[in-house]
C-alpha cells in the first residue's frame, strides 16, 4: 500500500486499500457511526464491499442521491444537510462519499459547509474519481447550467483508492475515465502516453494508476489553490467545460471525460493557431485522441452560446479567454490568451458550428 500526504489528506493507494478504512477511522473519528453518501448506482455496486469491510464496527447511515451529472446540484446538497439533520448529525461525524467524481464534488461540498464543516473521507469508485477527481480539494455543483459554479477548496481528511471497485464499472465509464489519464499524460509526462494501451475499454493497470494520480498529487502539492501550475490540470476542460454544459440543456448524454477528449483536441488545434505546439506534432496528437477514444461525430454546437458559456469559465480574467495550452507532449502553459476567433475556428475543424 502507498500512502501520500496532501495538504491535510491521507491518501491510501493500493488494492485492498480499502480494509484501512475502519483502523483509521477507529484512530481519526470518535462517532461510532458514519454517514456514507452513494448514488443509485454505487449502492448497488460498491455499497455491499463497503459494509462488509466495515464488520459491524460501525452504524452506517445511508444517505442515496440518484446517479449523474444532472444530479449535481444544490438541491441535492440540499437533501443530504437535510439527511444529516435528521439523525442530529453533529461535525465529529463523518461523512463518507463512496462513489464516481458526482458523488465526491457534491459529497465534499455538502460535508464543508454542514455546520461549518463536519469530518469527510473520499472512496472514489470510478477512474475518473481515482485519478482526478477525489485529489485535489474541489468540491462543487452545477448550478443554473454552469458547470462546478457554487463550491470550494476543502480537503478530505482520507481519501481510500482501491481498483477493486473498478471490476464493476461500465465500459463507457472507464473510456471516461481514460480522459484525465490521457490528459495527465499530455501536460506532464509522456511516458503514460508512450504506455497507452490499445483498449479504451480497459482497465489502466496499477502502474499506470499510479502514475496518473502521481501527475495529480505533485500539481496540487505544488499549488494548491491554483495560483499558477495548477491550471495546466485545466488543459481540455475550457472548451470542455462548454461543451459538456451545452450537452446537459439536451437529451444526448454527454460525460465528463468524453467532453473532455474533445476539449483537448480543440485546444490542441488552439495551440497551433497560437504558434506553442508544432503542426507535426498536434497531428500526431489528435490522431491518436481520435482513434484511442474511437470518438463519432458531435451534435451541431451554436458558436453564441459556446462563446458564452466560455465566458462564464473560473480561468479567465477581466473577459479574456484564458486557456492552459500544451506545448509538447508533457508539457503545458497557463494563462494564455486567446481570441474567440481563434476559438471558433478551432471549433470548427472537429465540430460543425451554427
Ligand atoms: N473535483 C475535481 O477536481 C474534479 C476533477 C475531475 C472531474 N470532476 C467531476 O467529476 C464528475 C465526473 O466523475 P465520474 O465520471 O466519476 O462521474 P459519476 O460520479 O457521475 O460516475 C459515473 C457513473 O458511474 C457509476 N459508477 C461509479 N463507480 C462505479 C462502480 N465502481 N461500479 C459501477 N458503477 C459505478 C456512477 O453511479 C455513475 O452512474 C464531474 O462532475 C466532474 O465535474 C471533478
Amino acid at each position: 500500500m502507498i500512502i501520500h500526504h496532501l495538504h491535510g489528506s491521507e491518501i491510501f493507494i493500493g488494492e485492498n486499500a480499502l480494509n484501512s478504512l475502519p483502523d483509521w477511522l477507529g484512530a481519526h473519528v470518535t462517532s461510532k457511526r458514519v454517514f456514507v453518501l452513494v448514488d443509485h448506482q454505487t449502492e448497488l455496486s460498491c455499497l455491499p464491499l463497503f459494509i462488509s469491510v466495515m464488520h459491524s464496527r460501525y452504524e452506517i447511515v445511508k444517505i442515496t442521491i440518484p446517479a449523474g451529472e444532472r444530479n449535481k446540484t444544490l438541491e441535492l446538497c440540499v437533501y443530504v444537510w437535510n439527511r444529516l439533520l435528521d439523525y442530529n448529525a453533529v461535525k465529529s461525524d463523518v461523512l463518507i462519499s463512496l462513489g464516481g467524481g458526482m458523488i465526491t464534488d457534491l459529497g465534499g461540498l455538502a460535508a464543508s459547509l454542514y455546520k461549518r464543516g463536519m469530518n469527510f473521507v473520499h472512496i472514489p469508485t470510478s477512474l475518473m474519481g481515482m485519478t482526478d477527481a477525489a485529489i485535489g480539494g474541489k468540491t462543487a455543483v452545477d448550478f443554473n447550467n454552469i458547470k462546478n459554479a457554487i463550491g470550494l477548496f476543502s480537503n478530505p481528511k482520507s481519501i481510500f483508492i482501491d481498483p477493486v471497485f473498478l471490476l464493476s464499472l461500465p465500459e463507457r465509464e472507464i473510456a471516461n475515465g481514460w480522459a484525465e489519464v490521457v490528459k495527465h499524460s499530455l501536460i506532464a509526462d509522456v511516458s503514460i502516453w508512450n504506455d497507452l494501451p490499445v483498449d479504451v475499454f480497459a482497465c489502466p493497470s496499477f502502474d499506470l494508476l499510479l502514475r496518473s494520480i502521481a501527475v495529480k498529487l505533485t500539481v496540487v502539492h505544488d499549488d494548491f489553490e491554483e495560483k499558477g501550475k495548477r491550471k495546466i490540470l485545466n488543459f481540455g476542460h475550457t472548451i470542455g467545460h462548454a461543451i459538456e454544459t451545452i450537452h446537459l440543456e439536451s437529451r444526448t448524454v454527454l460525460l465528463h471525460g468524453e467532453a473532455v477528449v474533445w476539449g483537448m483536441l480543440v485546444e490542441t488545434e488552439i495551440a497551433v493557431k497560437k504558434n506553442l505546439i508544432s503542426a507535426d506534432k498536434a497531428i500526431l496528437i489528435q490522431q491518436k485522441l481520435i482513434t484511442f477514444f474511437c470518438l463519432d461525430k458531435l451534435k451541431t454546437i451554436n458558436g453564441d452560446q459556446l462563446i458564452n458559456f466560455l465566458l462564464q469559465d473560473k480561468k479567465n480574467e477581466q473577459n479574456k479567454f484564458l486557456f492552459s495550452l500544451i506545448t509538447d507532449i508533457g508539457n503545458c502553459s497557463w494563462n494564455c490568451e486567446v481570441e474567440a476567433e481563434v476559438i471558433l475556428s478551432s471549433v470548427q475543424k472537429f465540430i460543425s458550428v451554427q
